[in-house]
C-alpha cells in the first residue's frame, strides 16, 4: 500500500519504520524534504503535498493545531487519512472533525494519540502486545486496524468520530499513569 506519513518526528518515524517494515510504500512529508538527510527515515522523502498525494492511506504526525491549518490546502478525497494528535483543536471541535470538515470526501480517523510514543516504538511487552484505540467510519475500519495491527499494536475500535471524548478520556487515564510507572506503559482490554 502507498502511505503518506506528514511529520517524520518521534511518532511519525516510529509509524514509518513499522508500516516500511511490513512492506508498505511509504513516503515522509516534510516542511523541508532538504533535510531528510538528516534524520533516519525508513522511506522516501518529499514535501508535504508530494507525501499526500502519493498515500492511499495519509497519517498525520505534526502538532494538532499546524495539522488543521496543513490538511485545509490539500486535496485528500477519497484518502484514508489518520489523525495521530492528542492534543489540538478546540474544547468543542477536536483536530479529527475539523480535517473531517475540511476535507469530506476523505475518511478520517483517529489513532496512536491515546499512549506516549514509545509505545508506539515498541508496543510489546513480553509476550504482550499494547491495545489501541482507535475512531472513525466503521466502512473502512479494517484496513485502519491492520495498519495499527502492523505497528504491533492490538487494534480496538471504539467507534465514529463522534467518540473522541473516550480517546481524550484515555490519553487523560494515560498521562495519570505514566506519572507511576514510566513512558513506556500502556493498556489490554480483557475479553472472553
Ligand atoms: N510525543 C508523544 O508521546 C505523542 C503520543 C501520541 C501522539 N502524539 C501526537 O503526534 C504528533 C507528533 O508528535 P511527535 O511527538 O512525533 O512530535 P515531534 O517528535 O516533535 O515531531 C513533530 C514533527 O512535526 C513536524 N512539524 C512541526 N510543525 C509542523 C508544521 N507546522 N508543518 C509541518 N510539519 C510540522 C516536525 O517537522 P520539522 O522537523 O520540520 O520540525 C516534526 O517532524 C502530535 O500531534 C502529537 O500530539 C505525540
Amino acid at each position: 500500500m502507498k502511505i503518506g506519513i506528514i511529520g517524520a518526528g518521534r511518532v511519525g518515524g516510529a509509524l514509518g519504520k513499522a508500516w516500511s517494515a511490513a512492506g508498505h510504500d511509504v513516503m515522509f512529508g516534510m516542511r523541508d524534504p532538504g533535510r531528510a538527510g538528516e534524520k533516519d527515515i525508513p522511506g522516501s522523502a518529499g514535501t508535504i503535498e508530494e507525501a499526500a498525494h502519493h498515500g492511499e492511506v495519509v497519517a498525520f504526525a505534526i502538532p494538532g493545531v499546524d495539522m488543521i491549518e496543513t490538511v485545509r490546502d490539500l486535496n485528500l478525497a477519497g484518502k484514508t487519512v489518520i489523525d495521530a494528535s492528542n492534543r489540538g483543536g478546540t474544547p468543542e471541535k477536536p483536530v479529527c472533525d475539523a480535517i473531517a470538515e475540511l476535507q469530506p470526501e476523505a475518511q478520517v480517523y483517529k489513532a496512536f494519540n491515546t499512549l506516549g510514543f514509545e509505545n508506539t516504538q515498541n508496543p510489546h511487552f513480553g509476550e504482550e502486545r499494547a491495545d489501541m484505540l482507535f475512531i472513525g467510519p466503521e466502512a473502512g475500519q479494517e484496513r485502519v486496524a491492520g495498519l495499527i495491527g502492523e505497528v504491533g499494536y492490538n487494534p480496538v475500535y471504539v467507534g465514529d468520530l463522534d467518540q473522541w471524548p473516550v480517546l481524550d478520556s484515555a490519553l487523560t487515564f494515560w498521562f495519570n499513569l505514566q506519572k507511576q510507572f514510566g513512558r513506556h506503559t500502556a493498556l489490554r482490554i480483557l475479553r472472553d
